[in-house]
């Protein structure tokens, strides 16, 4: 939701701020603005749309500064218009400021400064930083240099947010600060990119500090210091990431998502690598347990109650979690909206282990669900006392810091909007909380544990064959329904969140109306849209309520609807309830949406592909929802 970028070094500071913001275009594609120092002068340049747009402008210009600011917008407060882009400057033009966040006083801020006389161009909440800038640099206000007015200037915000800013009258300098809001610092070669994420530094450098809330740091061409709000010196140490350039790029793929649904299966062998005892046996003397989570184990021992908060697609793979956890390890579990959650809890039960499900652990409504939970525990004693724990793909994101401790799903960077493998590992993170909990506990027998890991190992080369195999089918299936305009997709049980994951896929890339229900639900409603022009998918593993989901199947056949069926069952009956089957291996149900949301990932892909519509950045949306 936004991405802000800054450089100051030895290049040209636009090619590299226009480079970085396209590494961060997926997290707000409305508008988009760089600003930069040369001789004095501030430049800033604005466009309105893709990032294109603005490069195009720079081309035009020549501009050879050596530090600089970008913003890429996703719009909160004012129209995606090129006055309301990013980076906002004060009247005298001297000072430039970026933002990723919301000033929630903004509003009060803006009428205390238009009384002491600054004149506002934009509709931001952001345009109050660098007037407030402005005016704690007056000669009255007796300041000491930029970092001293950005310190007293940031002491007048309340919100969240990470902001860069640069004066004409500090050539040599970049001033970053955060509070909520994701900040990272490159360390290059005589040269110092910061950033919303680590996407747009690792074309720089791989030795990164991420600021933490409260800190401001002055970035120059000698080095970096950083800073408490109350401008105390602070120690830190830069880290070094194991990332290549590989993983931001799309590596022949035409989109980031296809590239992403297909690494699908390595990303579950390096959860399955992380996470499982490699000489764990059966016959093992050694008593241990066959999961290895380290200190999220430990923090989940003794626990009678599970919450779990989450946000869209996090949502639909904690579905997921609550089944396993029941069903596999006997622990009532909650899963909430954490956007309903943090207004309106349920009520505190006692040993209660809290879970926030994260891929970016940026959500905003997720971190402030969380921090609520922990203020409302906070000081009471065991066993009402707060057990947090992150499931993200992030280590390096805010939720960790704020968390006991977390499961980190190993998927690597995703850069398409729409989540897909970070779903896949999402449920990977949970079938290992399950298991480890299901050991601990005694729920699952030993025997019953070594079947369900066998049938994870075998994962990665499922996943590899549908790919294979569906690919193509489900490509040229998608021709069918550019013109749709309803889908209705089936599951019970623990493929119902499937359901809702595989119509969120194709409502958010292709933009058709798409809707998941239980099977069961449908003759209490929805059944009443059906005819020839709304196609209905149904998952049909087999398992428990197959039979059910075929008959629920068959009721929408009997109204008219195109159904397509998603199944390891090729027979003659599938064969003949269903117009198009999407096969799966043969699979425990108890495992089977690691797998039977593959296909759906692939339709909503190809659909939205031949729609010809922007799929790694669709309308509306972003990849990090900073914002509540
Ligand atoms: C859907 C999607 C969103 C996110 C949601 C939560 O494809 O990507 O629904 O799942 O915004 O994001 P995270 O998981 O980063 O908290």
């Amino acid at each position: 939701m936004c991405g802000i970028i800054g450089y100051i070094g030895t290049q040209t500071a636009s090619e590299i701020l226009i480079g970085g913001l396209e590494r961060l275009e997926y997290r707000g594609y409305d508008s988009a603005g760089i600003a930069t120092v040369f001789e004095g002068n501030m430049f800033c340049t604005k466009a309105k749309g893709k990032l294109y747009n603005l490069r195009e402008k720079i081309e035009r210009e020549s501009n050879f500064s050596k530090v600089g600011i970008g913003h890429t917008r996703w719009a909160t407060h004012g129209k995606p218009e090129e006055y309301n882009a990013h980076p906002h400057i004060n009247n005298k033009k001297q000072i430039a400021v970026v933002q990723n966040g919301i000033i929630e006083n903004h509003q009060e801020l803006r009428e205390q400064l238009i009384d002491d006389g600054y004149t506002f161009t934009s509709e931001t909440d952001t345009e109050v930083i660098p007037h407030l800038i402005a005016k704690h640099m007056s000669k009255d206000t007796g300041y000491n240099g930029l970092l001293e007015a950005v310190k007293k200037a940031i002491s007048c915000l309340n919100g969240s947010f990470a902001i860069a800013v640069i004066c004409a009258d500090f050539p040599d300098e970049i001033i970053v600060a955060r509070n909520q809001a994701p900040l990272i610092i490159g360390f290059g070669q005589g040269e110092f990119v910061c950033a919303s994420d680590v996407t747009a530094v690792v074309p720089h450098t791989n030795t990164v500090l991420s600021l933490e809330n409260g800190e401001i740091a002055r970035l120059t061409p000698l080095g970096v210091e950083v800073y408490n709000f109350e401008l105390q010196r602070l120690k830190k140490l830069p880290r070094t990431l194991d990332w290549n350039l590989g993983t931001v790029e799309k590596q022949g793929f035409r989109h980031f998502m296809l590239k992403e649904i297909y690494e699908q299966p390595s990303v579950v062998r390096s959860c399955l690598e992380n996470y499982l005892d490699s000489s764990w046996s059966i016959d093992s003397i050694e008593a241990r347990s066959p999961i290895t989570l380290g200190a999220a184990a430990e923090l989940c021992s003794d626990v009678d109650y599970i919450q779990i908060v989450a946000c869209g697609t996090s949502w639909n793979a904690s579905l997921v979690g609550k089944h396993l956890l029941e069903q596999l390890a006997g622990i009532p579990t909650m899963v909430q909206y954490a956007s309903e959650f943090r207004y309106f809890p349920s009520p505190m039960l006692a040993n209660t282990l809290t879970i926030g499900v994260t891929q970016s652990g940026e959500t905003a409504d997720t971190l402030a669900a969380l921090e609520m939970e922990k203020q409302r525990r906070m000081g009471l004693e065991f066993p009402y006392n707060a057990k947090i724990l992150g499931i993200t793909n992030r280590p390096e994101s805010t939720l960790t810091h704020m968390v006991d401790c977390i499961i980190n799903t190993h998927a690597g960077v995703e850069i398409g909007v729409a989540a897909t493998k970070s779903f896949v590992a999402q449920l990977m993170g949970f079938y290992f909380l399950a298991l480890e909990l299901a050991y601990r506990r005694k729920t699952l027998s030993l025997e019953k544990i070594e079947i369900l890991i066998k049938g994870l190992r075998k994962l990665p080369n499922q996943i590899e064959i549908i790919l294979e195999k569906q690919g193509e089918q489900i490509q040229e299936l998608s021709h069918n329904f550019c013109d749709t305009q309803d889908f209705i997709f089936l599951g019970r049980g623990i493929n119902f969140p499937i359901a809702l994951e595989g119509a969120l896929k194709l409502k958010e890339i292709s933009y058709i109306h798409a809707e998941g229900y239980p099977a069961g639900e449908m003759k209490h409603g929805p059944i009443a849209l059906l005819d020839a022009k709304v196609p209905v998918v149904a998952i049909t593993m087999p398992g428990v309520a197959h039979e059910k989901v075929l008959s629920n199947a068959q009721e929408a056949r009997a109204r008219d609807a195109h159904l397509i069926g998603v199944t390891s069952i090729d027979n003659a009956e599938s064969r003949t309830i269903f117009n198009d089957l999407l096969f799966v291996p043969e699979i425990d149900e108890i495992l089977s949406p690691i797998i039977s949301v593959i296909p759906l990932q692939l339709l909503a892909y190809h659909i939205a592909a031949k729609r010809g519509l922007d799929v790694d950045q669709p309308r509306n949306l972003a990849k990090s929802v900073t914002v509540e």
